[in-house]
């Protein structure tokens, strides 16, 4: 494992002033957010929109990064410059998703010494899939992609868990599973060079409260980082993308912003290692201002913490670039995605201001 080559490409990708552009989404969500804004799509479709969006003028004073999806990663910018290439020529690292979604964890069959152990989990509860081969879906084992996206260009990668908080959820099995999967994925990733982003995401969607948010947060952090190291995850080398602490958006008792700030900060504090190579957060459905906002009153704030706060956005950077593309085209898109880079720029190092946000 070539430590040094991983804690170089995480310090560049929180390098101050600049965070990550989540563009991964797979070919069915980013079908289902182009024909979102009215526009039908086909892979020329989701090629079009997203060259658009990497060819901004100046956008590598915000973006360190962007996370692609396996489609993007073997596509070519308008004038046919393979896409790593291009985002590496203006001094952005390509990334990629390499889990391969999700699936009921109920169904999911977990083998240890040759036997089938039961999962204890609910109904509904999802495992990440994405290590093993799944020929019948044409991806080849995590190992192999790992390495052949290395000699694509790529620095680092993206695996994403989903827990849901409900009723019993989420269960111990839930949390286990994926934070075993999560430190196989970072360690597969390590030995290939590619900087694992570890993402455990609690979702937002429920009506549990802030507190409930924490407590599950942190339970699922700390398990995570338990397989890390019994997996000999190398952690200056991780960036970790979490959720922040918010109330489920059916709660009736909702943070305010400088409250969310705190308890996120609070909590990752409590949860988190002091030698992980840094936070990027992802944004999960919350509006554009309010996850700048966040974002700001963190890098703001007068606590002690060892990592850089930065973003590592899919909606809260795009939704606006979408909508002008479907409306306005290439140059308005451009436009949008421009000014919320620069406002999560400036909320990296607390100086965003919704004044100038809002002109
Ligand atoms: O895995 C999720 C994406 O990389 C980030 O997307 O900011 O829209 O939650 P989001």
């Amino acid at each position: 494992m070539d430590r040094a080559l991983l804690e170089a490409t995480a310090a560049k990708l929180v390098a101050p002033g600049k965070g990550i552009l989540a563009a991964d989404e797979s070919n069915g969500t980013m079908s289902k957010r182009l024909e979102g804004v009215g526009l039908e799509s086909s892979e020329e479709a989701r090629r079009a929109y997203r060259a658009n969006l990497f060819a901004t003028p100046g956008c590598e004073s915000a973006v360190s990064g962007v996370i692609l999806y396996d489609e993007t990663i073997r596509q070519n910018m308008d004038d046919g410059t393979p896409i790593p290439e291009y985002l590496t020529s203006r001094g952005i690292i390509p990334g990629i998703k390499v889990d391969t979604g999700t699936k009921d964890l109920s169904e999911h069959r977990f083998q240890m010494h040759g036997e089938e152990v039961e999962i204890d989990c609910l109904p509904g509860e999802k495992i990440t899939m994405g290590i093993a081969a799944e020929p019948e879906n044409g991806w080849a084992d995590l190992a192999t992609r790992c390495a052949e996206y290395r000699e694509m260009g790529a620095g680092f990668a993206k695996w994403r868990a989903v827990i849901t908080i409900g009723d019993g959820m989420p269960s111990g099995g839930c949390i286990v599973y994926n934070a075993m999967a999560l430190a196989s994925y970072a360690n597969i990733c390590q030995q290939n060079g590619l900087v694992p982003i570890i993402e455990p995401e609690v979702l937002m969607e429920g009506s549990h409260d802030a507190n409930r948010c924490r407590e599950v947060t942190s339970e699922v952090l700390e398990k995570t980082w338990d397989f890390c190291k019994s997996q000999g995850v190398h952690l200056p080398g991780v960036l970790l993308k979490p959720n922040m602490i918010l109330a489920g958006n059916a709660c009736a008792t909702q943070l305010s912003r400088r409250e969310v700030a705190k308890s996120t900060v609070d909590c990752l504090a409590e949860s988190v290692p002091h030698d992980v190579g840094g936070v990027v957060f992802l944004s999960g459905g919350q509006s554009d201002e309010d996850a700048t906002f966040h974002l700001h009153f963190m890098n703001e704030m007068d606590v002690e913490h060892p990592w850089q706060l930065s973003y590592s956005y899919g909606r809260a950077l795009q939704a606006a670039a979408l909508k002008a593309w479907a409306e306005e085209g290439a140059e308005a898109s451009q436009a949008a995605f421009a000014h919320r880079a620069k406002m999560n720029s400036l909320a990296r190092s607390g100086d965003y201001d919704w004044e100038s946000d809002s002109a």
